[in-house]
């Protein structure tokens, strides 16, 4: 009798968590029967779990490059009594394979779930697969959907600074906040195609570090003074000391909603400075936009999919696939994985001291992931005749 397998979606979704589920049921579909998991964890517990026949797989694989999830996703507090029920359905429909996409929360919950199956001696197989923009998860080089992200970031940054650049008698500051709840990976990925000299990013803040009021408004006027203006780019996860709190748009069924330490920089230089500055959030663009995609992205995501096909049919369990940067002059990958529990317990994986103190190597690192094609602009030429008026 044929594998029973079904899948899900769970967290915030990336411009290409879709190619992973293709690759995943693409590679599956003649060996196993699948099953599609509605609305991430919320569907596993409320039973919102459907045979995928023909028609359905077909609608599946026309997601391959359209961002969002297309199973649907969210994010869920799965206590352990929503698993213990949630096990009980999965048992109704004779499941035997359970696979996630997802980031850190959905890895440990997934552990958790693979735990409390042996718990009640059902054979359940368990696999994730991982994405994030925040390239946050432990024991993989990096997530799909970040280097999507991560040149949704570059490019905005650059395009925003030229802009700023041009318009320097009228304002003289940008603030641009970026995702990143507790690091600094897309914050960092802003300066990728920085053309040296006057170009900006100026002054980039990742939440590993704080931001120190008077460093920072001493960085701005140095910043203007020197070459007319100042693009900053903040993660939303940053403070502005050891102390402080990050700054909060709203709650969200528990869940802090960051947002708004761009504004409230913005305030500080427009009082404190007395020079014109404007905050902008970069927002769900950063983890959506389907007009920056990634092409190495796209093929990791999907091959992250294919990866774990083969780990079901192989009989592996209690795994979540995991990227490998083989180390060659020129990029390559291979697919390898890694114990769930080992990633639920290495939480958040921050941006390293290496890359934050020497941005070079991290923009060597992080190139091939966001694009080889992406071209830095011509240097910036100084307008002297501003500044020395002013
Ligand atoms: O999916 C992760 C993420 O993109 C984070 O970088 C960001 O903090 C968050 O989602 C934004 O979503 P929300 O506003 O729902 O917290």
């Amino acid at each position: 009798m044929a594998k029973r397998v079904a899948i899900g979606q769970a967290g915030g979704p990336t411009a290409v968590i879709n190619a992973s589920l293709v690759g995943f049921v693409e590679t599956l579909q003649q060996e196993v029967e699948l099953f599609g998991v509605y609305n991430g964890y919320q569907g596993l517990y409320e039973n919102d779990i459907e045979k995928l026949d023909d028609e359905l797989l077909g609608w599946i694989k026309s997601h391959r490059y359209v961002n969002g999830a297309c199973l649907g996703s969210g994010r869920y507090e799965f206590t352990t009594e929503k698993i213990q029920k949630s096990l009980l359905h999965l048992k109704k429909h004779g499941i035997d394979t359970l696979v996630f996409i997802g980031g850190n929360g959905t890895m440990a919950a997934l552990h958790k779930l693979a735990e409390q199956a042996r718990h009640i001696h059902y054979d359940l197989q368990v696999i994730g697969i991982p994405k994030t923009v925040d390239n946050d998860l432990s024991e993989t080089d990096h997530a799909p959907g970040f280097g999507s992200a991560a040149r949704y970031v570059a490019t905005a940054v650059r395009d925003i600074s030229r802009d700023l650049c041009a318009m320097q008698n009228f304002e003289q500051v940008r603030i641009l906040e970026t995702m990143g709840r507790n690091s600094g990976w897309l914050a960092a990925a802003s300066g990728l195609l920085r053309n040296g000299g006057d170009d900006g990013p100026h002054i980039v803040y990742v939440p590993e570090r704080i931001i120190e009021p008077e460093h920072f408004l001493a960085n701005v006027s140095e910043a203007v003074r020197s070459f007319g203006y100042a693009t900053i780019v903040v993660a939303e996860g940053c403070k502005m000391n050891a102390t402080s709190e990050q700054v909060e748009k709203a709650n969200v069924q528990g869940r802090t909603i960051l947002g708004g330490i761009s504004g409230v920089l913005e305030k500080m230089i427009k009082t404190e400075l007395g020079v014109m500055a404007r905050a902008e959030i970069l927002g769900m663009n950063q983890r959506s936009s389907s007009a920056v995609i990634s092409k190495q992205d796209q093929v990791e995501a999907f091959e992250v999919g294919r990866e774990a096909a083969r780990l079901v049919l192989h009989g592996e369990t209690g795994r979540m696939v995991s990227i490998q940067r083989c180390a060659n002059i020129d990029y390559t990958f291979s697919m390898n994985s890694c114990p769930l529990q080992v990633v639920a317990q290495g939480g958040e994986r921050f941006l390293p001291d290496a890359f934050i103190d020497d941005p070079e190597a991290y923009y060597k690192w992080l190139r091939p992931l966001a694009g080889e094609d992406l071209q830095a602009y011509p240097t910036v030429r100084k307008r002297r005749i501003l500044y020395e008026k002013q």
